[in-house]
Order: C-alpha cells, then sequence, then structure tokens
C-alpha cells in the first residue's frame, strides 16, 4: 500500500462530557466537618477514654494550598455531602438498561466523533480506558459500540491515571500496525463512589468527568483541528503508595468490601516526591529520543492531580512556572479526574496552537505509570 508509507496517525478529535453538578470546596468542607462533629460526638466516652483519636477538622485553605482544587464535578451530587450517607446515592439500573458509564462515554464519545467527521461505519475498535469499570463484564467497550453501532470490536482496559494516554499509545499502534482505520478511545472517569469523604486527607481529590478521542490515519482525516502522533512512550514502576483495594476477591476473602482500604488512597507526601522527578525525566527522555528540547515545545498538557506536582514538573523543566500558555491547569475546576486530565486540558487548549507547532501529552500517576505523546498540529 504505497500511500500507507506516507500516511501518519493522527489524533482528528477529541469530546469531553462534564457533569451538571458541581461541589465547591465550601460545600464539601461544610458537610466533612459537620460529620465529624457528629461522629466525635457518637464516640465521646471512647475519646475522652484516649480509645480513639477524634476526627480533625478540613478547611478549605488546605484544600487550595495543598492540591490547587477549588471545586469538582460530580455524575450524580445527591448523598455526597449528606451527613448519613458520605457518598453518592446513585441507584443500580437493570441489566436491560444502559450502565451509567457507558452513558457518561457516549456523551464524550458523540463529541469526538463530530470533532473528526466520523460516523459509527468509518469506526473499527472502541477502547474504553479509565481508573474503574462499574462491572468486570461484559466490557463497558462493548456496550458503547452497540449503542453507537459500530462494526468491529471493543475492550476494557484499567491503567488508573495513565488509562487515556496508554489507550491512546494502543490506539495509535493498532493504526500504524494496520489493524484498525479508525478507533474511538473513551475515559468515563466515574470516580466519586471510589472516594473516601470521610477521609480529610483525600475527601477533596476528585472529580467524576468522560473525555474522548478519535485516532485515526491521516489521509482519512477531514478534522478542522487534528495532530500528527510523532512518537509515544510509556513507563511503569510498581508502587502501593496510590491503591484501592476494591475487587471480587473480598468475597472470598470475607473482608469488608467497603472498608477504607477498598476505598482509594494514597502516601501523598511520597507520590509527590517519587513522581515528579520520574515524569520530569521521562519527559526529558522522550523529547532527547526524537531530537526535541523542552523549549522547541510550544504546550505540555499535563496530568491534572495536583497544583504542586505541577508547578515542580514545570520548575525542573522550564526553570520557572509554567503559564497557562504552556502548561494550562484545569484541576482548579475539575480536581483530579484520573486518566482524563491531560486530555481535558489538550480538548480544551489545542485549537490556538498553529501548523507546524509541537506539544506533549502526559499522564503520571498510580501504578505507577507514567505516558507520553508528542504531536504536532496539522
Ligand atoms: N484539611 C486540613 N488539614 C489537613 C487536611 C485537610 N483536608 N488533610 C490533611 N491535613 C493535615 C494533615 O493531617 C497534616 O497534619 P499534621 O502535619 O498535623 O500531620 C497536614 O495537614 C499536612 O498533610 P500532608 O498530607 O502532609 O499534606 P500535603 O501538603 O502533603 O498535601 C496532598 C497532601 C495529597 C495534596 C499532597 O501530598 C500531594 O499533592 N500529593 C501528590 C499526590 C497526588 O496528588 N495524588 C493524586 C493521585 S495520583
Amino acid at each position: 500500500m504505497p500511500s500507507e508509507k506516507q500516511a501518519t496517525v493522527v489524533i482528528s478529535g477529541t469530546g469531553l462530557w462534564t457533569p451538571e453538578h458541581i461541589i465547591t470546596n465550601e460545600e464539601l468542607v461544610a458537610s466533612y466537618n459537620a460529620w465529624t462533629d457528629k461522629y466525635n460526638m457518637e464516640h465521646a466516652a471512647a475519646i475522652q477514654a484516649g480509645k480513639l483519636e477524634p476526627m480533625q477538622k478540613s478547611s478549605v485553605e488546605f484544600i487550595v494550598k495543598a492540591s490547587g482544587i477549588k471545586q469538582r464535578y460530580a455524575y450524580i451530587k445527591e448523598g455526597i455531602l449528606d451527613i448519613e450517607r458520605m457518598r453518592p446515592a446513585i441507584p443500580e439500573r437493570p441489566e436491560d438498561s444502559l450502565s451509567d458509564q457507558a452513558e457518561i462515554a457516549l456523551h464524550a464519545a458523540r463529541e469526538a466523533m463530530k470533532a473528526a467527521n466520523k460516523n459509527a461505519a468509518d469506526i473499527d475498535a472502541v477502547i474504553v480506558s479509565c481508573a474503574y469499570t462499574q462491572r468486570a463484564y461484559p466490557a463497558i467497550a462493548i456496550e458503547v459500540q452497540n449503542e453507537l453501532g459500530i462494526k468491529g470490536f471493543g475492550f476494557d482496559m484499567l491503567v488508573a491515571c495513565s488509562a487515556a494516554t496508554f489507550a491512546l499509545h494502543r490506539g495509535y499502534e493498532m493504526i500504524a500496525a494496520g489493524t484498525a482505520r479508525c478507533v474511538l478511545l473513551i475515559n468515563p472517569e466515574l470516580t466519586s463512589p471510589q472516594v473516601d469523604y470521610c477521609n480529610r486527607d483525600s475527601h477533596f481529590i476528585f472529580g467524576d468527568v468522560a473525555t474522548a478521542a478519535i485516532v485515526e490515519r491521516s489521509d482519512t482525516c477531514t478534522a478542522l483541528h487534528s495532530y500528527d502522533i510523532l512518537s509515544t512512550k510509556a513507563m511503569t514502576q510498581f508502587s502501593s503508595n496510590v491503591r484501592s483495594n476494591f475487587g471480587y476477591l473480598s468475597r472470598a476473602s470475607d473482608a469488608d468490601p467497603f472498608s477504607a482500604d477498598k476505598l482509594f488512597h494514597q502516601n501523598g507526601r511520597k507520590v509527590y516526591k517519587e513522581v515528579c522527578p520520574m515524569a520530569e525525566q521521562h519527559l526529558r527522555c522522550h523529547l532527547e529520543s526524537q531530537g526535541l528540547t523542552v523549549p522547541e515545545i510550544k504546550r505540555f498538557w499535563l496530568h491534572q492531580a495536583n497544583i504542586n506536582m505541577n508547578a515542580l514538573i514545570s520548575n525542573r523543566l522550564f526553570g520557572k512556572e509554567a503559564g497557562m500558555d504552556l502548561a494550562p491547569i484545569v484541576l482548579d475546576r475539575y480536581a483530579n479526574t484520573a486518566s482524563a486530565g491531560s486530555i481535558i486540558a489538550f480538548h480544551l487548549y489545542n485549537q490556538d496552537l498553529s501548523s507546524g507547532d509541537i506539544g506533549v501529552i502526559c499522564s503520571f500517576g498510580a501504578g505507577y505509570s507514567i505516558g507520553s505523546l508528542i504531536v504536532r498540529k496539522r
């Protein structure tokens, strides 16, 4: 296929679904603090006897300073702020109804398909890739494929914070290998059910969102804004510093399937110290491997977990704080959306680049896992 030699692999469209419900820091802290009052009152005797530590209050100032997060979106807000519940109330749907995650995936998928001028017949594969899927099988991706009327195949994959970049890598490889002409990648990050809203160390961290992207050959691309994928790079290194033990073995181990360790938990200080240098090193190596240097990069669409992590990585890479133009921040509005953060940043802040401008999409986090793509505006 002579034309295949010239064809590159491109990102030709992205989509973003933002839930309608916002939870501000003020609302979250008010609810958490009311819950601690209730807890401390209910356990007053044990606390007074020195058998139990009282729960400490959370604060808006701490959250903004420690994370940069000012608010987060919630798929279902009901229940989260209710001090008798402290978790979202998401009713179970019958098996013949669309699942929650497929529903939010579809919103983002349809937007990405529209941006890329693609219909179901153009797409050969669907990958749903995120931090959690609401069931083991059938794959959410196959449900989405069915809803959209896409032929071919679909599968789910989980890589926590790097699920979106790793899925883009798989899409890139499928197009490059010729096993698919066009791939739809979706990140329905429904994180709120896994947040421990009774833990002040982490109750503020996550938000819900869904992102999607279309990857295809350049010779089929008709999109207004598209990016050649010049290179991909991934690395993983095992760490339990960000972990959830939720899983199907709980039934067999007789463990409480909803205890604190079955929800998101982390050693935040260690994550900060270990992941930032890894991400910086990864980015430098990736750029060097392509004969590129940091000043040649017009924009970094970085993972969006914590403002201080991004500031440290920026300082190490650029020798200064990166402004919104060089490394846009969305975590103030969206909070940490697991793998979707760098894709939200890319979606919202890519259209102003000029043809030939080079940018980097990069995720980093649980696993540990780091994934990056060097892209060039067409
Ligand atoms: N409100 C008020 N005080 C709080 C608080 C809250 N919500 N949560 C924790 N604190 C207290 C702690 O108990 C601690 O008190 P102590 O000094 O008396 O022990 C103090 O504030 C500092 O806590 P610490 O956990 O050391 O804060 P930090 O500055 O490291 O910030 C993170 C916490 C999680 C924001 C930070 O470690 C971080 O950004 N980590 C990167 C990891 C990350 O973002 N991961 C996301 C998933 S990949």
